[in-house]
């Protein structure tokens, strides 16, 4: 089958790193084996993929030689493992991510993914497959922060019944969370997640995207370009112990630890933000591709190593067998749909690199 498959060794990846730039063509489309499937997963014909900052970022820089890129797809079900018969049949259709750029077996951008059997979602009538995809990366990394590491109550179960605290606290002003930086993808899905659970939403974006992020359910924006932004945030919303910060860079995340500094509480970044300078005030690093369930490591034997943690696999399973119920909740961001076939893929990652995508989510389809 066609893949793209990245092409660097660790001289170009570390050359990037250092240098923060994106040094000749780290990837190509080849021609390798459709992947063999065991008995608890599923071949998967894509016919759509979305487009996520971490694929360039695993062509650049973290990607050994030989990996299939892409995490996001949608597509129809081919050959079923004999442990997952009862779950799926072939023709299905089926949408989730993968955990693109580290294996050769394993990635979205290509004809036939394999992927474990209750590690991927059903796809209902009405939605298509570019709006499946889009439920990959992005939507995971916003339940994974929210439900696990700062454990908010069930998305499953109806928000009065979720926590009498959390109801208390709203009424005092409080019951409300910081996402940090709402209009990228990971904080449309969070902004409709924490919403559906029961929270004020109290976000950040430019002026341009202030429009978007309330149409998904923000109860308050804040322009994170203003000098007062932190302290406006205070002054409204001074019980806030919760924040998501889903572009951790630059002062986003201190930002966030500076509207907390009353209180103290916790912060998620996207990105290694190490120590909180701000008393009382914690950070915990989160990476999407710990939901597999499987060990991994970055540079190895160098670089950081990610041990299997089994709670968030059990994240991830019980948030696709529940999302074709959350889909009236919770709907895609908007969708950039840019054409067919691997090129456009690659157009789509260098707009993506160059920081030109907002409020959008990039689409390629397949077939
Ligand atoms: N660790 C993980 O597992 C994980 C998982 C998913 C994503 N991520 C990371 O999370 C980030 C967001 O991903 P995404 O796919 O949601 O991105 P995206 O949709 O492509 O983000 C685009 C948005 O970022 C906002 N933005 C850009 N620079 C900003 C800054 N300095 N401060 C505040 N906002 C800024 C822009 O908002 P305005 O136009 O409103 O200014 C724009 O709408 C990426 O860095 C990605 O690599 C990490």
């Amino acid at each position: 089958m066609d893949a793209l498959v990245t092409n660097r060794g660790p001289l170009s990846r570390v050359l990037n790193l250092a240098s923060n730039k994106s040094i000749g063509q780290g990837c190509a489309v080849k021609r390798i084996p459709i992947p063999t499937i065991s008995a608890h997963q599923i071949l998967v014909k894509v016919h759509a993929v979305a487009l996520n900052p971490i694929d360039f970022i695993s062509i650049d820089i973290l990607a050994p030689r030989g990996s299939i890129i892409g995490c996001d797809y949608a597509g129809s079900v081919a050959p079923v493992g004999e442990r997952a018969l009862g779950q799926w049949k072939v023709g299905d259709r089926v949408a989730g991510f993968v955990y693109g750029g580290l294996y050769k077996d394993r990635g979205s951008f290509c004809r036939y993914l394999k992927v474990d059997a209750d590690l991927a979602w059903r796809v209902p009538a009405g939605l298509s497959d570019g709006e499946a995809a889009s439920y990959g990366v992005s939507a995971a990394t916003a339940m994974l922060a929210l439900t696990v590491y700062l454990g908010l109550p069930s998305l499953y179960e109806p928000p009065a019944s979720a926590s009498p605290n959390m109801l208390k606290d709203r009424s005092e002003g409080g019951g409300a969370i910081l996402i940090y930086a709402g209009s990228t993808t990971v904080g449309l899905f969070a902004i409709q997640l924490a919403r559906k659970i029961g929270y004020t939403v109290v976000t950040t974006a430019s002026p341009h995207s202030f429009e978007l992020v309330k149409q998904y359910g923000a109860d308050s924006v804040f322009d994170y370009h203003s000098p007062t932004a932190a302290q406006d945030i205070i002054r409204s919303f001074p019980c806030i112990t919760q924040a998501l910060d889903c572009i951790s860079k630059g002062p986003s995340t201190e930002f966030c630890a500076r509207v907390m500094a009353r209180n103290g509480g916790k912060v998620v970044t996207l990105l290694d933000q190490g120590k909180s300078k701000v008393e009382g005030v914690t950070y915990e690093y989160l990476v999407c591709f710990t939901m597999f369930g499987e060990k991994f490591a970055w540079f190895p034997p160098v670089g950081p190593a990610f041990p299997v943690v089994a709670s968030r696999r059990e994240a991830l399973a019980g948030f696709y067998a529940n999302l074709p119920s959350l889909v009236g909740y919770v709907k895609p961001p908007p969708l950039l749909v840019l054409g067919t076939g691997f090129e456009k893929i690659l157009e789509g990652l260098d707009e993506l690199r160059a920081g030109k995508v907002s409020g959008r989510k990039l689409i390629v389809k397949l077939e």
